[in-house]
């Protein structure tokens, strides 16, 4: 493995010399604490009855608490535990303690989190920082969650999550960095070099998880743990491409899918886990199992018990089973009576010793007094971040007669039970979060708006109030509204059949329009919407997602101008929900839609997405001119200069998200309409003009057939240079490859 010395690999290989198969099978386990006690109803059926309503989240938090934990505390001792999910620094550092002191080989346990969006700070949900388009942001946000988690003692982040999601009817779409398989690899592989690569100590650094390996976000129908089906090129260009990145970049471990693909769960995938990962791609890590997945497999049909599945996902090439007990309960006799190879068990083991030993767990196992008080009070610099993770991520979608940016001293009806929220402001799957950290977009809005003014006035749940909205009506200049969903209408388990607005909000809206104040719509939501309502009667929309902790000061600070928005959609947004699956880089088919009746159409939605991948608006405004496109040498090996000239028209200084896309003209298979290739964040003050030259190899301008061959074709291509999927100037250019 990369990154080991010899010394650590020589250490690993003396270690598996003297491991008896169970121990080796213990390592291949992940144990997350066991609820006892405290309650007459399984733990699974508890979650079920808070996730139908039967009881609330608060009950369950007081269940939750009187519970007893069992830690697995003999089990580890046995050696037959090699990781553990828990949260708690104090706790860590005691099951290590019986790892390191108590078995026989004083092996360290790897503790691992959902550590998806930040830790103890909370940043936006990834779909919302995706579309900063900021490298450098990406990185220094994880490297911060890298800190602030392992000084709680987790040293293994389960993401970046790497799903292209075109179906916003999926509510993993938020938790992942969009459709767009460039950008996503770009994200992944800014994200591996922030959680992974500042070895200064090891406290700075953890261990990545690519998740969900692989076409999760292809489910069908946009229905959680659906079935996927795909060809093989869709595979190889778009679902595959940003593990490919993420590999490469050095990523230490990965997650298998819930899903089949093609028929196959990729749990048990050995074309996947093993032919694709580890022969193809050279992955050196460990692949683990998503939760309970192993055992859902004789749920799938695909494995007759508990022992078949245990057999199959093994030889497949997953190296630790999530939660189910199943490797170590039936490898061993699986091993003994040669159903499963030896060197499956060494093998995965190596794989697993190895990045403990990468983490340095072996030298330092321990969360020290020192870094557990650490964080104590949240430092004012990792404050800073989240709001500028926040500030960058916002996207203005409509500003009609310029309502924004609103004066600070505007009459502000601040409205929406979202508005005063500290805890809907952090989208979904966050675990480590408190809430004394986070701002409502109300506090913060007190901040930047002395007279703004609170009318609840309804939400996403529960009823409206006339008269709050009468009176919301009477005392602003302007009206804000902030409607959207609630954190868990998004996230895992929280698909939605209707992407609009929830409950009775679109009537709220409709009412607050009728007040004849203007009325600014700030979403606060985890899923792209279907706006078309909204986009044809509100002047001013924003979409500010989940932004994390401090979405009350980001969110005050682009609606009054002391920031200009510089945020960008990583995901199409529909106009009606209908159009789902829609995103920009769709194949062509041969009637493309037209106006005309026999064409690929709806007859009752618009022809296409309502706001585009890449699209945003700024206070100030671009122009682009001057596309060139020609061959040049690039980086010592032959490439396309596109450059274009870009220049701020209007009368503030911004940031602008340029951006390039290919079009393959003809191909042997259709290729996407458009591709992005490239992006690059210009600052422009009022008037400036700068050319943005970016640099193409010709060999990242073919595509995979579907049987994973590279091709690169010669023919026309089209360049486009712009400021969103949609807008760009075109040039064409015909190529040879050889
Ligand atoms: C299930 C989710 O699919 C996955 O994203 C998560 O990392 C694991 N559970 C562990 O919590």
């Amino acid at each position: 493995m990369k990154g080991l010395t010899n010394e650590q690999k020589q250490r690993v290989e003396d270690l598996l010399q003297k491991m008896t198969l169970e121990e080796k099978i213990g390592q291949m386990n992940q144990e997350s604490p066991s609820i006892v006690g405290g309650f007459d109803v399984p733990f699974e059926e508890l979650i079920e009855m808070m996730t139908d309503g039967r009881i609330s989240k608060e009950e369950f938090g007081q269940i939750m608490s009187s519970a007893k934990q069992d830690y697995h505390e003999d089990d580890i001792r046995k050696g037959k535990v090699g990781s553990l999910m828990v949260q708690d620094p104090e706790v860590v550092n005691e099951l290590q303690k019986i790892a390191m002191e108590e078995s026989r080989l004083g092996i360290p346990l790897i503790f691992g989190l959902d550590v998806i969006h930040g830790f103890r700070s909370v940043y936006p949900i990834a779909i919302a920082e995706a579309g900063s388009f900021d490298t450098d942001l990406f990185e220094r946000t994880a490297g911060m969650a890298a800190k602030e988690s392992r000084a709680a003692g987790i040293s293994w982040h389960f993401a970046p999550m790497l799903d292209v999601a075109r179906d916003a009817r999926w509510g993993r779409v938020s938790e992942g960095p969009g459709e767009d398989p460039y950008l996503m690899s770009e994200f992944a592989r800014a994200k591996i070099r922030g959680l992974q690569n500042d070895h200064s100590s090891t406290e700075n650094y953890v261990a990545a998880c690519l998740k969900h390996y692989v076409g999760y976000g292809a489910c069908e129908s946009g229905r959680d743990y659906n079935t996927v089906s795909m060809a093989m090129h869709l595979f190889y260009n778009n679902y595959l491409q940003p593990f490919a990145a993420a590999v490469d970049e050095g990523a230490m471990t990965v997650m298998a899918a819930f899903n089949d693909l093609n028929g196959v769960p990729c749990t048990v995938n050995e074309f996947l886990l093993r032919k694709t990962l580890k022969e193809s791609l050279g992955f050196p890590g460990f692949v683990v199992s998503d939760a309970n997945a192993i055992r859902e497999c004789v749920v799938h049909g695909i494995a007759k018990d508990d022992m078949d599945a245990g057999i199959q996902a093994a030889i497949a090439g997953m190296d630790m089973d999530m939660g189910t007990e199943i490797y170590v309960k039936n490898l061993k006799e699986a091993v003994e009576s040669g159903k499963v190879p030896m060197e499956v068990i060494d093998e995965a083991a190596r794989r697993i010793l190895s990045v403990k030993m990468w983490l340095g767990l072996f030298d330092h196992p321990y969360v020290t007094e020192e870094a557990m008080k650490r964080y104590e009070v949240l430092p004012q610099e990792h404050r800073d971040l989240a709001r500028e993770a926040g500030e960058k991520s916002i996207v203005v979608l409509k500003n009609e007669g310029n309502i924004l940016p609103i004066k600070k001293d505007a009459k502000v009806s601040l409205v929406g039970t979202l508005a005063k929220s500290r805890t809907e402001i952090i989208g979904a799957w966050a675990l480590s979060w408190r809430e004394s950290d986070c701002v409502s977009i109300l506090d913060g809005m007190k901040e930047e708006f002395p007279n703004v003014r609170y009318f609840e006035c309804g939400g996403p749940e529960g009823d409206i109030n006339m008269n709050e909205i009468l009176a919301a009506g009477d005392y602003g200049d302007v009206i804000v509204a902030v409607l959207g969903e609630l954190d868990s209408m998004s996230g895992e388990a929280s698909s939605r059949a209707d992407i609009t607005l929830p409950g009775r909000q679109r009537e709220l809206l409709e009412m607050l329009m009728h007040t004849s104040k203007p009325v600014v719509l700030v979403l606060m939501n985890g899923r792209p919407l279907a706006l078309e309502w909204e986009n044809n009667y509100v002047p001013a929309i924003v979409e500010a997602w989940h932004l994390g902790i401090q979405m009350g000061p980001a969110v005050a600070r682009v609606l009054s101008g002391t920031v200009n928005p510089e945020g960008r959609l990583a995901s199409s947004f529909p106009a009606l929900t209908g159009q789902c699956p829609v995103y920009y880089n769709h194949p062509n088919t041969g009637r493309p839609a037209s106006k005309s009746k026999f064409t690929s159409r709806y007859l009752d939605a618009p022809l296409d997405s309502l706001y585009p991948f890449g699209y945003g608006m700024s206070y100030t405004s671009y122009e682009y001119s001057d596309l060139k496109v020609e061959e040049c040498d690039g980086n010592e090996e032959p490439a396309l200069s596109v450059s274009v000239k870009v220049t701020n028209t209007g009368d503030r200084s911004g940031r602008e998200t340029v951006q390039f896309y290919m079009q393959d003209v003809v191909g042997t298979l259709v290729r996407p309409v458009k591709e992005l290739k490239g992006f690059r964040k210009v600052s422009l003050e009022p008037g400036e003009a700068k050319t943005v030259t970016f640099e193409l190899p010709k060999r990242d301008m073919g595509f995979y057939d579907n049987d994973g061959n590279y091709r690169l074709e010669d023919g026309l291509f089209r360049l486009y240079a712009g400021g969103s999927s949609r807008e760009c100037l075109m040039e064409e250019i015909e190529l040879t490859f050889r």
